[in-house]
């Protein structure tokens, strides 16, 4: 079979190895993709945002299956696209998509699902944004309803700047901003994969969003991340699927609009137990780095199984008994304004630590060298026995990367790789 895969970031990167991995898989195709990703599939300039675009290309190419990486794509219909052209897509519709294209939609399913989240308002004009700031209190959580590639929500005590992040997103975002009860606990990310009625959970990884260490600094698209969580409960998997992925997909399905690819249960750990922080409708970025660097099956006949209706009669997983950690390189700046075109060196240094995977996102080529083009320009994804093992040789990978001005956190894994050690 071969496989079309849309989008250019890590993530991709990190699903093309592993489809390209699979001994089903004859080829791999990436639009548009990236130079790392390059190297292992063929890249189709195009707009991934251009649904027929992309099913014209995966008809003319015959693919068996088209695996849809980002959001933003998602939410366009470009799904929707490729199954009318009647091949096979791993990603939701633009109708499920709205699980991560509008979160007040998303607190909608969660009510009607009894799903346990932070209760919410949502407002639309400022007087109706400070009344819902008083009313939750502080620290206040302030979200844009769409899509803002991970940057929409502020989390702050500052009810001045809870007051100016809101109003910011009701003027140039979607005119509508969500005010969240703040969650207090350790936050997890499980992905779940679904076919609209079955679902098969992926391993808990955590991510920092947070853009310097000790969780300082303004949110990003995610800075590294790292599975397993030695510290989490053992029945955390199941409660996920119990309390929240399948009530959702059941309701999503009760709509008429099925979940179909991967729902990504953001959680936090309260005192109250397990809480919805959010969803989103696909593959985290960083944390699919880390999950599918301990996936022993091979990708290719789980995504078919979900994008088919075959999750039912899919086999259990398998997956190896490793750490994975991946750490962020980012460009100067990021998350705010990043500069581009410093050149990016040092990967086979790198990739010759024992363990160690560097993946692209924010890359280029120029005239044959390859230069920094975006806010998180690689992840460096490290496999260990332990935690502290694959921590080590991710950050001894990220010494031998040298790219001007970059910036990285220090702390990925730290705390977890510690409790690791305390408990042998
Ligand atoms: P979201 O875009 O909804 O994932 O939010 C991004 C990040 O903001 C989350 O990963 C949390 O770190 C933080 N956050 C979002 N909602 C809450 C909340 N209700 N309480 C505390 N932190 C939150
Ligand atoms: N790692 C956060 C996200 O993918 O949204």
């Amino acid at each position: 079979m071969e496989i079309l895969v849309v989008g250019t970031g890590a993530r991709e990167h990190a699903l093309v190895r592993a489809l390209s991995q699979d001994p089903a898989v004859t080829a791999v195709h990436a639009a548009p993709g990236n130079p790392g990703i390059g190297a292992l599939a063929t890249l189709h300039p195009l707009d991934p945002l251009d649904g027929a675009a992309v099913a014209d290309l995966a008809v003319r190419l015959g693919v068996g299956l088209v695996v849809v990486g980002p959001e933003a794509p998602l939410v366009a219909g470009v799904a929707d696209a490729v199954r009318a052209a009647g091949i096979p897509v791993f990603g939701p519709s633009a109708q499920a998509a709205r699980l991560e294209g509008s979160k007040a939609f998303a607190k909608e399913v969660m009510a009607a699902a009894d799903v346990p989240t932070a209760r919410a308002l949502v407002a639309e004009d400022l007087p109706a944004l400070a009344a819902a700031l008083d009313r939750l209190g502080a620290p206040y959580v302030v979200k844009d309803d769409g899509l803002a590639a991970g940057k929409g929500v502020v989390v702050t005590s500052d009810r001045d700047a809870a007051l100016a992040h809101g109003e910011a997103c009701l003027t140039t975002g979607g005119g509508r901003v969500v005010v969240e009860e703040y969650l207090d606990g350790p936050e997890i990310s499980l992905f779940v994969l679904s076919d609209g009625t079955d679902v098969v959970p992926l391993v808990p990884a955590q991510d920092f969003k947070r853009a310097h260490d000790r969780d300082e600094g303004p949110n990003t698209g995610g800075m590294g991340a790292y599975s397993p969580l030695p510290w989490a409960p053992t029945t955390l998997v199941d409660d996920v699927l119990r309390e929240v992925a399948r009530p959702t997909v059941a309701e999503m399905a009760r709509r008429g609009t099925p979940f179909v690819g991967v729902l990504y249960c953001g959680l936090a750990l309260t005192w109250r137990g397990l809480q919805v922080v959010e969803f989103n409708a696909r593959f985290g970025d960083p944390e699919t780095q880390v999950v599918l660097a301990r996936l022993a099956t091979p990708l290719a006949g789980v995504l078919l199984a979900a994008a088919t209706g075959g999750l039912g009669a899919l086999p259990p997983l398998e997956w190896r008994d490793e750490a994975a950690v991946t750490v962020v390189v980012a460009a100067h700046g990021y998350p705010g304004t990043v500069r581009s075109g410093d050149p990016v060196t040092g990967l086979d240094e790198a990739e010759q630590v024992p363990g160690v995977h560097v993946l692209h996102a924010g890359t280029a080529t120029d005239g044959g060298r390859l230069v920094a083009s975006g806010g998180r320009v690689l992840s460096v994804v490290a496999t260990g026995g332990t935690l502290t093992e694959a921590r080590a040789a991710a950050y001894a990978g990220v010494e031998r990367v040298h790219l001007p001005g970059s910036h990285h956190r220090g702390d990925i894994a730290l705390t977890a790789a510690a409790s690791e050690d305390d408990d042998r």
